[in-house]
């Protein structure tokens, strides 16, 4: 299976992009080097801060990488719950002894400004999450040889990618660790979420794009499947959150296999959007109440998950994991991704010799 993504590297396997740390230029480097595609995550950060990583990671390999950006939010919270919800953060507040944040702090991430910097310094891929960019915001990517892709988590949302001219999508499904990258959150559709095969099953006829899959994957077995599937490679975010290149806070690793966390749930409780992560305190006091209030939500409770972590209390910090998280493997990310290729190419042989041609 060829295409123009697939040629980015040498094996089938993204690694996810990671706001918040997890996946910096070392972990993406790492990645990249060894024959995967490493990710930066552009999402809370700065455009000077991504262009800062983007600079760091040319340093670190000439691999092909992504860069991925959130889409901005359209202003639909209702501001009455989140004041509610900023009521019932209060004694988190006092417990952490920092103050909540102001839910008002912007709602656009910088996405016109880093567009301009990726416009200006083309990079090999670009993703977006949260939304469905304009033709007029991809074609001068394009134009500039860079590869486009969308997260879609429904085949319409597949549909709009295809006709705003993205060159792939990334087909999130509901075992996915961290944000849902659905383009509209609407708690009408709460629990309505798809699993990864049979969402890849409906984007294939849906649309003619490539697809890379998201999704509770965590050995090769896995991205056989999802590339018997349909799919031509596969992203992991909680595979690699846990290696020594990534930059996720040490106790969110440990979290990943330890039997104090042994579920996870999608939750608006962090950020006002639902993300999937282990169940600890902090999202089965608030999960149940947080509004549907993103980035509201995000800003209100930054502070908060920032004084949980500097106090060494994972149980008020977002620990995003997915489905698989149980499987997670402390190994170095290049020492990951072979391991993986060759999984992946036994299970292929496995299914070969059961069903010769
Ligand atoms: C800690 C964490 C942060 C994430 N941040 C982003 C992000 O910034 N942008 C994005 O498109 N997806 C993000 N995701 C979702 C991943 O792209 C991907 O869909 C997910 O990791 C796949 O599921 P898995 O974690 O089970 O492998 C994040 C996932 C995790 C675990």
């Amino acid at each position: 299976m060829s295409s123009a993504l697939t040629d980015l590297c040498r094996y089938p396997i993204v690694q996810a992009p990671m706001a918040g740390g997890a996946s910096g230029p070392e972990l993406a480097a790492a990645v990249s080097e060894a024959g995967g595609l490493g990710f930066l995550a552009a999402g809370y950060k700065t455009a000077g801060g991504m262009y800062q990583e983007i600079k760091q990671l040319r340093g670190l390999t000439g691999r092909p990488f992504g860069v991925n950006l959130f889409m901005p939010q359209p202003a639909y919270a209702d501001a009455a719950a989140v004041d509610v919800y900023r009521h019932q953060l209060a004694g988190e507040a006092s417990w952490y002894d920092t103050p909540l944040g102001d839910p008002d702090s912007g709602r656009d991430d910088g996405y016109e400004a880093k567009l301009a910097i990726l416009r200006d310094d083309p990079v090999p891929l670009v993703s977006f999450t949260f939304g469905c960019p304009t033709p007029a915001a991809l074609s001068p990517l394009k134009r500039a040889g860079t590869l486009t892709v969308v997260t879609v988590t429904t085949p319409e949302e597949a549909l709009a990618a295809q006709h705003a001219g993205a060159d792939a999508v990334c087909v999130q499904g509901i075992e996915a660790g961290g944000h849902q990258g659905t383009h509209r959150d609407d708690p009408a559709n709460d629990g309505g979420g798809i699993g990864l095969l049979a969402l890849i099953g409906q984007v294939r006829e849906a649309v003619p794009l490539p697809i890379v899959a998201a999704g509770g994957i965590m050995r090769g077995s896995q991205i056989a499947a999802v590339l018997a599937a349909g799919a031509d490679a596969a992203q992991l975010g909680t595979a690699f959150l846990v290696c020594p290149e990534s930059g996720a806070n040490v106790l969110h690793k440990q979290a990943m296999t330890s039997p104090l966390f042994n579920r996870t749930e999608l939750t608006r409780a962090f950020s006002g959007r639902p993300a999937r992560g282990l169940v600890n305190r902090f999202m089965s006091e608030h999960g149940p109440y947080a509004p549907a209030a993103y980035p509201e939500v995000h800003h209100l409770t930054s502070g908060l998950r920032k004084a949980a972590a500097k106090a060494g209390d994972p149980q008020a910090m977002a620990l995003w994991a997915g489905q698989g998280h149980r499987l997670a493997r402390d190994l170095p990310a290049g020492r990951l991704v072979e391991v993986l290729a060759a999984e992946t190419a036994a299970a292929g042989s496995a299914l070969a010799l059961r069903h010769p041609a």
